[in-house]
């Protein structure tokens, strides 16, 4: 039913096991180069030592503070971490939610610090617990390098974070001066993670299988559990570390240039760090919209939609949310919800246009999902042959608004992971407040080892 050319349009956006097993290929080369002493400056996947590490010695109990900042939401909890028979852990969070203004985005890092801080101080007042020293973990979802697990510098902002001044700074002492500005509270910052480490963490408390932690939100990231040996720019050469792959930055090298679009090319030239993170914008929610819109001008510019014309707000960049991507696959037949999507954009769309918007976005998020996939296949295919295990068992702790928001990302992601996976028994879970757990569990961990 549908002109062959929305089709050959859309075709583009397929990709064969064959390519998906290139990619595969090409992380794998990425991330062996990050982790090499002599390679590592100019590997695109950074692999970055988090120095959480395979052996925990028990962990403190008691309340902690845990900050969440780089997702859709920036948070603050109360974790009350306490002992429990059977695992080990048990866990109770309270938190809160408060929204980045976008000068604090965009602003300069002492800006958005004491925003940070703000927010934290009126957390403590609404808990009653001010007057209190808590040890703090920070989820802190960027490229850190980090030089202990309470100390390490922001290499560049990622997902349109651009406040100056942070870059090549450590992290825990801007947001150590930014409390010490304020003087109204004390805190103790303990631990700063990634999400995807808070992520894995949180899993590990309920599956001690997981070594594995992986966000689709608004960026795209993963983090693993690597031999020490492997991880040559830390010393020591027993058990694991996690290393926190920032695999978003895959492509920066032009490692994808032959699967990039020319969709691709305008999502990057217009955004905030052009040339940076290929691979996440190929697949995370911050871009997944924008690259269906463009789809959407293209058909129309080729007459094949909208009668050829199409609205101002459609023409506008972002006017095509992300989240329009779940609600059109979501729609069950009767065309309702793509109709009303449609006409909130000021289109006027026929079934069979509905019936293409629909088609353009599952071309976009399919081909997200299995550029994923190839990614996550990438690493747990590289740590069964590095532990020379016949079959490798493993569980993905994952979180992130794509993965869990969308309606069919998680089937054909899991699908293609373990199509590319042969030799290994994948379990996924979902992270739920995987943050604030997370980041508290290995706060508890590092006050123990400090005491
Ligand atoms: C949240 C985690 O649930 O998921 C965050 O607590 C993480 O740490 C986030 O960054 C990722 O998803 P999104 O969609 O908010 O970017
Ligand atoms: C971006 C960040 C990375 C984070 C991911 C998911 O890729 O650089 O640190 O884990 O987004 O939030």
């Amino acid at each position: 039913p549908f002109p062959l050319t929305v089709k050959q349009i859309l075709s583009e956006f397929r990709l064969t096991k064959e390519e998906l097993k290139e990619v595969m290929k090409r992380m794998q080369q990425q991330m062996d180069r990050g982790l090499r002493l002599e390679t590592h400056e100019e590997a695109s996947v950074k692999m970055l030592p988090t120095y959480v590490c395979s052996t925990p010695e028990g962990s403190e109990v008691g309340n902690f503070l845990a900050l969440d900042l780089g997702g859709t939401n920036f948070r603050v909890m109360l974790v009350i971490v306490g002992e429990d028979e059977e695992r080990g852990w048990k866990v109770e969070t309270k938190n809160q939610m408060y929204s980045i203004p976008e000068d604090a985005m965009t602003g300069t890092a002492e800006m958005l610090f004491d925003y940070i801080a703000e927010c934290m101080s009126d957390f403590l007042d609404k808990h009653h617990i001010k007057h209190k020293k808590l040890p703090l973990g920070f989820t802190f979802s960027f490229p850190v390098r980090h030089e202990d697990i309470d100390k390490g510098i922001l290499l560049n902002w990622t997902k349109g974070f651009k406040a100056s001044g942070a870059e090549g700074n450590n992290v825990v002492g801007l947001l150590r001066d930014a409390i010490k500005r304020r003087g109204d509270f004390e805190m103790d910052v303990v631990a700063m993670v990634n999400d995807t480490v808070a992520t894995m963490i949180s899993c590990y408390y309920e599956d001690r299988s997981c070594e594995v932690g992986m966000i689709v939100g608004t960026g795209c990231n993963a983090c693993y559990m690597e031999e020490m040996r492997t991880v040559e720019l830390v010393e020591g050469e027993e058990g694991r570390m996690c290393v926190n792959t920032e695999w978003g930055a895959f492509g920066d090298k032009g490692e994808l240039e032959d699967f990039r679009l020319e969709y691709d090319r305008v999502v990057d030239e217009t955004s905030i760090n052009p040339g940076h993170q290929l691979y996440e914008k190929l697949i995370s929610g911050k871009y997944m919209g924008e690259l269906v819109r463009l789809v959407l001008i293209k058909l129309v510019n080729e007459e094949l939609l909208f009668n050829g014309e199409a609205s101002e707000l459609l023409k506008t960049r972002g006017s095509f949310e992300t989240r329009y991507v779940s609600q059109v696959e979501s729609d069950t037949g009767d065309r309702k919800q793509i109709y009303n999507i449609l006409s909130s954009l000021g289109v006027l769309p026929s079934e069979l246009d509905c019936d293409v918007v629909r088609l353009v976005c599952e071309s976009v998020s399919t081909r997200s999902a299995h550029m994923c996939s190839a990614g996550l296949a990438g690493v747990i295919n590289r740590m069964r042959e590095r532990r020379c295990q016949e079959l490798l068992k493993i569980t993905v702790g994952v979180d992130g608004s794509v993965y869990k928001l969308h309606p069919c990302f998680r089937d054909r992601f899991h699908k293609m992971v373990w199509d590319l996976t042969p030799h290994c028994e994948i379990t996924f879970i979902q992270s739920e407040e995987g943050s604030g757990r997370g980041a508290a569990l290995i706060s508890a961990v590092a006050c123990k080892m400090a005491s």
